[in-house]
C-alpha cells in the first residue's frame, strides 16, 4: 500500500472506529493501529487492510470487530486510582444519597471500567466506610465496550500490578492470595456485576433496563479519548439517566463542557471535583433570566426572550444573533449583553466582546457576568492568571456564580493545580 493509499485507509478506518465507539484515533497511533491491523491480517484470512476495514465494518465481521476494539482500546487502571474520588464518594455523596432517599436502593454504574479495578474499588471504599448496612440493596454496575477486560473483570483475579495504587491493608483485608494472584472476597464480589457495552451507541437501545435510576455514574479516563460532540451527548444521556440528584465523576482531565447548558454543577471536595445533576436542567438558567426582565415586559416580549434563549442554549448563534439584532439593538439588560458577548467569542470578536463587557460594567460596576466574560476571553487567548483572577472576582461579586466555577474547575483540572479548600 503506498503512503497516499494508507494515508486514505487510516482515515476511513478512524471516521468508522469514531463513529462505533467515540474514540478518535490521532495521527500518532497510526503506526500503533497498522501493526495491529497486519497482526490480525496474519490471524485471519483476509489479504488486505482495505478488506480488513470492509470485513470489520459488515455485519458478518462483528466478531473481528470486537477483537479489533479490544485490541485498540486503552485499558490502563489500577485500584484506587485518583484516591480522592472515592474519599468524596464515602464522604460527600453518599451521605447526601441517604439523606434524601426514602427507598434504601442505591445503584452506581461505573461506565468504561476497563477489568474491574475501579468497579470493585467503589464497593471496598462502601464497605471500608461501613456504608454496606446503610442500604437494603446495593448494585455496583461495571461496564466495558473491551470484552477481554470484562472476561478479567468477571474472574475478580488480579495481579499484584493492579494494586500499585494501595496500601498492603486493602490487599489483606479484601483479596486471598494463592501463587501471586488475588482475588477479591465473595462479600464485596456480590455486589457488584459486569457487562460489555458501548457508551457511545447501547445508551440508546431500549432494553438496557439496568441503565435507568442510577444515583452515580463514574466514566474516569473514557472520555477523555473521544471527540466534544460525542461527549456532549454521552452526557446527556448520563443525566437523562441518572436520578434528579444524582451524581456524576469523571477523570481528572475530564470536565463535562456543557457550558450553556447547565447540566451538571461541579462540586469541590475532597480535594477532586464532582459533578451533581442539576434539576431542572435550563429552566433555572431561564428562570434566573427571566426574572431580571423588566416588569412591564408583554407577553409577545417574554416569548421573543425565550426564543432567543432557546437558540442560545442551542447553540444556533446565528439566528440568535440576527433576533437580537432585530429587537435588542439597543437593549441594557444585562443577561442579553451577556449572551451577546458570548457569542462574539465564539466569533473570536474580541474587540466586540470587550465592547459587551464595557457596556454591562456601565450598567453595573460590580457585574459578575462581566468579570466572567474576561475570563472566558483570557483563556481564549492563553492568559490563563488573568482568567483565573476575572473567574475569582465574579464569585466574589456573587459566590453563586456557578458558570465561574465551572471554568476555574476546568483550568485546576488541566493544569492539575488543586487548591486545597
Ligand atoms: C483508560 S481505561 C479507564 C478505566 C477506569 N475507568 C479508570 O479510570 O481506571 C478506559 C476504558 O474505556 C473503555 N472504553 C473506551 N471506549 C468505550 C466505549 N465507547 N464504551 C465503553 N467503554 C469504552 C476502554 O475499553 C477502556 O477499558
Amino acid at each position: 500500500m503506498d503512503i497516499k493509499q494508507n494515508n486514505y485507509f487510516f482515515l476511513k478506518l478512524t471516521q468508522f472506529v469514531e463513529n462505533y465507539c467515540g474514540i478518535s484515533l490521532s495521527d500518532k497511533e497510526h503506526k500503533r493501529v497498522m501493526s495491529i491491523i497486519s497482526k490480525r491480517l496474519t490471524k485471519t484470512n483476509i489479504v488486505s487492510a482495505t478488506e480488513y476495514i470492509n470485513h470489520i465494518t459488515n455485519v458478518k465481521g462483528a466478531d473481528e470487530l470486537k477483537i479489533f476494539i479490544n485490541n485498540i482500546t486503552i485499558s490502563e487502571t489500577y485500584f484506587f486510582r485518583d484516591n480522592n474520588q472515592f474519599n468524596a464518594l464515602t464522604n460527600y455523596i453518599i451521605p447526601a444519597v441517604l439523606k434524601r432517599k426514602k427507598e434504601k436502593k442505591l445503584k452506581i454504574w461505573s461506565a468504561g471500567c476497563s477489568s474491574g479495578e475501579e468497579t470493585y474499588s467503589i464497593a471496598i471504599a462502601l464497605h471500608k466506610a461501613d456504608l454496606f448496612d446503610k442500604f437494603d440493596e446495593i448494585k455496583i454496575i461495571g461496564s466495558d465496550i473491551n470484552s477481554y477486560n470484562i472476561e478479567k473483570a468477571n474472574s475478580g483475579i488480579f495481579s499484584k500490578h493492579s494494586f500499585r495504587g494501595v496500601n498492603d491493608t486493602i490487599i489483606e483485608k479484601y483479596f486471598s492470595e494463592n501463587s501471586g494472584k488475588y482475588s477479591i472476597i465473595d462479600q464485596v464480589k456480590k455486589k457488584v456485576e459486569f457487562k460489555i457495552f458501548n457508551i457511545k451507541i447501547d445508551q440508546n437501545k431500549n432494553n438496557n433496563t439496568f441503565l435507568k435510576n442510577i444515583d452515580i455514574i463514574f466514566c474516569r479516563n473514557v472520555i477523555i479519548y473521544f471527540d466534544k460532540t460525542i461527549i456532549n451527548n454521552i452526557l446527556k444521556n448520563f443525566y437523562k439517566l441518572l436520578v434528579p440528584e444524582g451524581f456524576l465523576i469523571l477523570g481528572h482531565s475530564e470536565t463535562p463542557d456543557i457550558l450553556g447548558e447547565n447540566l451538571f454543577i461541579p462540586i469541590k471536595t475532597d480535594n477532586t471535583f464532582i459533578y451533581k445533576v442539576n434539576y431542572p436542567p435550563d429552566n433555572q438558567q431561564k428562570k434566573n433570566i427571566i426574572q431580571l426582565l423588566p416588569s412591564d415586559n408583554n407577553k409577545k416580549q417574554t416569548d421573543i426572550f425565550d426564543n432567543l434563549l432557546n437558540l442560545y442554549l442551542t447553540k444556533d448563534y446565528l439566528k440568535a444573533k440576527n433576533l437580537i439584532e432585530k429587537y435588542y439593538s439597543n437593549t441594557s439588560n444585562i443577561n442579553i449583553l451577556t449572551i451577546s458577548a458570548i457569542m462574539a467569542i465564539n466569533r473570536e470578536d474580541f474587540k466586540q466582546t470587550f465592547g459587551f463587557v464595557d457596556k454591562i460594567f456601565s450598567i453595573n460596576e460590580f457585574s459578575p457576568e462581566a468579570y466572567f466574560i474576561k475570563g472566558l476571553v483570557y483563556e481564549e487567548k492563553k492568559k490563563t492568571n488573568k482568567s483565573v483572577k476575572a473567574y475569582e472576582a465574579s464569585i466574589f461579586l456573587n459566590p453563586s456564580f456557578f458558570m465561574s466555577y465551572f471554568r476555574l474547575a476546568q483550568i485546576y483540572q488541566k493544569e492539575r493545580k488543586y487548591k486545597k479548600e
